[in-house]
């Protein structure tokens, strides 16, 4: 019989959720909207979120993402959007790039900053959200093949990119 190693159960667990991914696209009426790319693999994640109150606190209702090119990258954001539904800006802020991969295990070591990029992603759009930008801002925003464009070399760091320059 033949065994599978970790990394094919990994390979597996990923393509299943590349298949199908969910909550994939631009949202056109997003309240925050935060984006990060990898100057390295040049990549990005660009995050979506709408929210709503509930008790008097406010949740996120809806997110999306757009992601170019890598697909643990799109694995992850499309379960990170999942676990986004009903939960505070407080609770967001603490979801790790390894709860969001709960579901396909650890990030194998070449794919841990497909994780953080989308953590990353996740924290620019909740902070956009505390410094309060109106949607009129977000529609001028360039689009994310723009933004992958003006990117600047980091020598392989994160990088968080100003999606708005509130001028
Ligand atoms: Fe760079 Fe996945 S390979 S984000």
């Amino acid at each position: 019989m033949e065994m599978k190693s970790e990394n094919d159960t990994f390979e597996a667990k990923l393509q299943e959720s590349i298949a199908n991914p969910k909550n994939m696209g631009e949202m056109k009426d997003a309240d925050a909207i935060g984006t990060v790319g990898n100057a390295d693999c040049g990549d990005m994640v660009r995050m979506f979120l709408k929210f709503d109150e509930d008790k008097g606190q406010k949740v996120i209702n809806k997110a999306s993402f757009q992601s170019f090119g890598c697909q643990t990258a799109i694995a992850v954001a499309s379960m990170a959007t999942e676990m986004l539904k009903g939960k505070t800006i407080e609770e967001a802020k603490e979801i790790s790039a390894d709860e969001m991969t709960h579901e396909i295990g650890s990030l194998p070591p070449m794919k841990i900053h497909c994780g953080q990029m989308v953590e990353g992603a996740l924290k620019s759009a909740l902070e956009t959200e505390d410094t309060q930008k109106t949607n009129n801002d977000l529609k001028d925003q360039s689009t994310l093949a723009q933004s992958l464009i003006q990117q600047k070399p980091t020598s392989g760091k994160i990088k968080v990119i100003p999606i708005s320059d509130n001028t």
